[in-house]
């Protein structure tokens, strides 16, 4: 595991666009896991700029993001799909057909999940995943507790979780699951980079460096992966 600490949330985010654009620029068909939330904002701003100058970045790119909510239309503002759309996709040169994010409206969630991992399979897995840190520890949806070996399924989100991302919902209707990829999907990715930062992680940046391997502690199972990289501020 790699860890490197950037002075400052700016030259985090700098650092994070330029492992993706690199990987990009690397191999031009890469299958990329993408995450929402606070933290990745900042690397999205920055890829967007950069893009503008470079064209084409995208052009051949395929993604998966790590999760979205259940019960919560696409274009509704707090969905992820709509925070995808307005931080990156709608700004950059992807092909929409190759953007990939669960559908939490599905009649049939257990098939959705299926079907999620299927497409993954399709893609020929996911080359590179970057992932937020939750401050109880939680990759995507994995919540302490979740077993390593989960795959993508429908989760409750936790009571904090829900009071961590109640902002996106101001008329009180947080949702209460998601569907989010699993622990070993996103451990099957062949490499993971982490971002975190901000008073509110300090404690759990902590525990992760502490390398004690727990599923009370889901990021705890990177240290079982053997290409992360970690970046924090
Ligand atoms: C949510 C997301 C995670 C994200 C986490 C931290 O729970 N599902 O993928 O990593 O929040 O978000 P933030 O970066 O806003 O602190």
């Amino acid at each position: 595991m790699i860890w490197e600490q950037a002075p400052d949330y700016d030259q985090l985010s700098a650092r994070a666009a330029s492992l993706l654009l690199d990987s990009i620029r690397a191999n031009p068909q890469i299958v990329l896991g993408l995450p929402t939330g606070k933290t990745p904002t900042g690397m999205y701003e920055r890829v967007v700029r950069d893009c503008e100058r470079e064209y084409h970045c995208f052009k051949d790119v395929t993604t998966f993001n790590l999760d979205e909510y259940v019960g919560i239309p696409k274009e509704h503002d707090g969905s992820y799909a709509t925070y995808m759309k307005r931080v990156l996709f709608d700004h950059i040169d992807i092909d929409p057909s190759h953007t990939h994010i669960p559908n939490g409206m599905s009649h049939n969630l257990e098939f959705e999940c299926r079907r999620y991992e299927a497409e993954i399979d399709d893609a020929g897995g996911i080359d590179l995943t970057f992932l937020g840190l939750g401050r109880n520890g939680h990759i995507a949806f994995n919540e302490p507790g979740t077993p390593f070996r989960s795959r993508t399924r429908v989760v409750d989100l936790s009571e904090s979780t829900r009071a961590a991302n109640a902002a996106y919902f101001p008329d009180g209707n947080v949702p209460s699951q998601a569907i989010t990829m699993g622990i070993a999907t996103i451990m099957a990715s062949k490499r993971i980079v982490l971002l975190a930062t901000g008073s509110g992680k300090q404690e759990a940046i902590a525990r992760l460096r502490s390398r004690q391997i727990s599923v009370d502690f889901p990021a705890s199972v990177l240290w079982t992966h053997p290409n992360v990289h970690v970046l924090v501020a």
